[in-house]
């Protein structure tokens, strides 16, 4: 008897489309990538380039991190995740920018070079360039045994697994948890965090995974509530601190599979351009959860409405005052504000699956788009 079997579609788990596997591998993804550095008692982050090089790691007077795309945005919050553990400057540059503006960079700098693919080609000519004068560079690559790892003193593979979608997803939350476990290790090993911030972030760091499994349970919800934003020709996304380089990753999401264009902002520049864009059939995507900052996105979600913009705001759970105001919100749960993006970006990477898929978009391999951009 003859049986048709759909390869691919068993290769999709079950799932509609490889992104959708993927969004919802996560947890999953994010506890390989965490095995054997965060310990059992969840008290101490060990990776194994930071014991190898700890010298030239401590000695960095500077961090520069080179990257493309969704590599980038990681890299913004890693920039901070750096600057407030470790108090090392760093910077965050476009390789592509990078590599053609004969940048200063000494031998007192640690490059950071982060890429997926590991076969960027901007951001391998990057690490050339930084290479040839003098600096230390530390990969951070999904893909094992590519070109950047290779052409790297060392890094940290963020283990989770090969991405098939374009629009990367747990490559994204892999390399924002390898930020963290980096930032964490460095500060340990420098002395700039007391023992117990370092405890309480390593801690709930541990515990990311099960909180992005109660995340996920909006599935249904940022389902529904996609259908209802699919008229739409823009999308603004605004967050501030931690959650501005979300704000860009969601935007970005959603221009890459739902044709849609978007621009990610930090809140408060709102005023100095975007508002001049709102009106009734401008949806904004608002990351206001109960952080430093709440009292003033809230008064941008004031604004936005005051011009009759469509606010869908990512909130802390229990939240009743933003509830009240914006059009469409999505609960999160409680999480310390340096681990929000590894929560906050869930939703809104189902956000633009859903408005995509809605639109009949081949979301798996969006049109113009290469998963590995090995040219210039
Ligand atoms: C391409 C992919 C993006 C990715 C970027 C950087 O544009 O479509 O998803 O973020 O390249 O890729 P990398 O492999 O270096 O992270």
């Amino acid at each position: 008897k003859k049986v048709d079997i759909d390869l691919g579609q068993i290769e999709k788990g079950g799932y509609d489309h490889f992104m959708l596997k993927e969004i919802f591998e996560q947890p999953e993804c994010l506890t390989n990538c965490m095995r054997g550095r965060i310990n059992v008692e969840a008290n101490h982050v060990t990776l194994s380039a930071l014991i190898d090089y700890r010298l030239q790691l401590l000695k960095a007077k500077r961090i520069v991190i080179v990257a493309c795309g969704t590599s980038w945005h990681a890299g913004l919050i890693g920039k901070q995740l750096i600057e407030s553990f470790c108090r090392i400057p760093c910077e965050v540059e476009y390789a592509s920018e990078f590599r053609y503006r004969n940048p200063v960079v000494t031998s007192d700098d640690v490059v950071i070079a982060i890429s997926q693919s590991g076969e960027t080609a901007d951001t391998l000519a990057a690490i050339q360039l930084a290479k040839e004068k003098g600096a230390f560079i530390y990969g951070i690559c999904n893909a094992i045994g590519s070109s950047i790892p290779r052409a790297t003193d060392t890094g940290t593979y963020i283990h989770v697994g090969p991405e098939i979608g374009v629009a990367s997803t747990k490559a994204f939350t892999g390399q924002v948890t390898v930020l963290t476990m980096f930032a964490l290790a460095l500060a340990d090993a420098k002395g700039t965090i007391n023992r117990d911030e370092y405890l309480k972030v390593v801690k709930e760091l541990n515990r990311v995974p099960e909180i992005i499994k109660e995340v996920l349970k909006s599935n249904e919800k940022v389902r529904d509530l996609a259908r209802t934003f699919t008229y739409a020709h823009n999308f603004l996304y605004l967050g501030r601190g931690y959650s501005y380089p979300v704000a860009l990753e969601g935007a970005l999401k959603l221009k890459e599979i739902s044709y849609i264009h978007a621009e990610g902002y930090p809140a408060a520049e709102m005023k100095h351009g975007p508002i001049a864009l709102i009106d009734s059939d401008m949806p904004v995507v608002v990351i206001a959860t109960h952080n430093a900052m709440y009292e003033k996105v809230l008064s941008n979600i004031q604004e936005i409405k005051a011009r009759q913009g469509r606010v869908i705001a990512l909130v802390s759970k229990g939240d009743n005052t933003i509830s009240r105001i914006a059009d469409e919100v999505i609960e999160l749960p409680d999480v310390l504000e340096c681990l929000e993006p590894l929560v906050a970006t869930i939703p809104l990477q189902l956000l633009a699956y859903h408005v995509a898929v809605c639109k009949g978009k081949n979301v798996d391999q969006p049109r113009n788009l290469a998963k590995s951009v090995t040219v210039e």
